[in-house]
């Protein structure tokens, strides 16, 4: 059993978000290496192919964060222009120190509320956003708006696993290790303890593409990664 759980009340989430992630803006990096046993660059990486970007294609980052993926679009595909947003003025602040040149046009924005005009992007992709909105079909209803028609919407989460064995595996993992591991390495202990807590509500992954399917997009797929932990959800406007 989980213990009972630590998530805001709704109307309270995005200070309770934003505030967590402002606090762990410095650690976050290091975090997300050593708790994914040093996978997320490689999962990133996946999101961009998946992507489909062509040269001088305009890409958002929905929820930037440190810049990981608008940056690894950037090293896949230097013509892109990409625009990283995100509603934590000190998770950007990390990732602007990572893209000394500035080629990311970094935007404080809602996700719920993109600052853009409908049909401004050819792809838009997220990581580990969508456990943290309090309304995911809206969520993703903005990143259809804003994406032209024929581009891609691409969602990287945590998800559980579906096969008995592992869904225990990964509760050991995120309710037992994952909150010492961060107890050991930093401060914030409430950010992983949210952390475990954010996933058991989060959509499964059929559940998942069924959203998107409902806001409108086609060709709706996914896949799983890290025996099931982690889903890559694809969508065409
Ligand atoms: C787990 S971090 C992910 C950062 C980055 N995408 C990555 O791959 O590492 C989640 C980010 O989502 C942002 N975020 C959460 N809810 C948001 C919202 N409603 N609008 C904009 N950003 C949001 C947080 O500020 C945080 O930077």
């Amino acid at each position: 059993m989980a213990p009972s759980s630590p998530l805001p009340p709704p109307e309270e989430k995005p200070t309770f978000v934003r505030h967590m992630f402002a606090d762990a803006a410095r650690r976050y990096d290091r975090m997300n290496r050593i708790m994914t046993l040093g996978q997320d660059q490689r999962w990133r990486r996946m999101v961009v192919e998946a992507c489909r970007i062509q040269p001088g294609a305009r890409v958002l980052d929905v929820a930037t964060g440190t810049a990981d993926i608008a940056l690894e679009v950037l090293r896949r595909h230097p013509q892109a222009r990409v625009v990283g947003a995100d509603f934590t003025h000190e998770m950007m602040r990390i990732g602007q120190a990572k893209d000394p040149t500035g080629r990311i046009a970094f935007i404080e924005g809602d996700a719920l509320h993109l600052p853009f005009p409908d049909q401004s992007f050819d792809a838009v992709c997220s990581g580990f956003l969508m456990r943290n909105v309090t309304d995911v079909r809206a969520a993703f209803a903005e990143q259809y708006r804003v994406t032209r028609p024929g581009g891609r919407v691409v969602c990287l989460e945590i998800t559980r696993p579906a096969t008995p064995i592992w869904r225990d595996v990964f509760h050991l993992y995120f309710f037992k290790l994952v909150p010492r591991l961060s107890a050991f390495l930093s401060s914030n202990k409430e950010a992983y303890t949210y952390l475990p807590h954010s996933t058991l509500q989060f959509p499964r992954p059929p559940q998942l593409a069924q959203i998107m399917r409902s806001v409108g997009f086609r060709r709706v797929t996914w896949r799983t990664l890290m025996l099931g932990t982690i889903a890559l959800h694809v969508g065409e406007v």
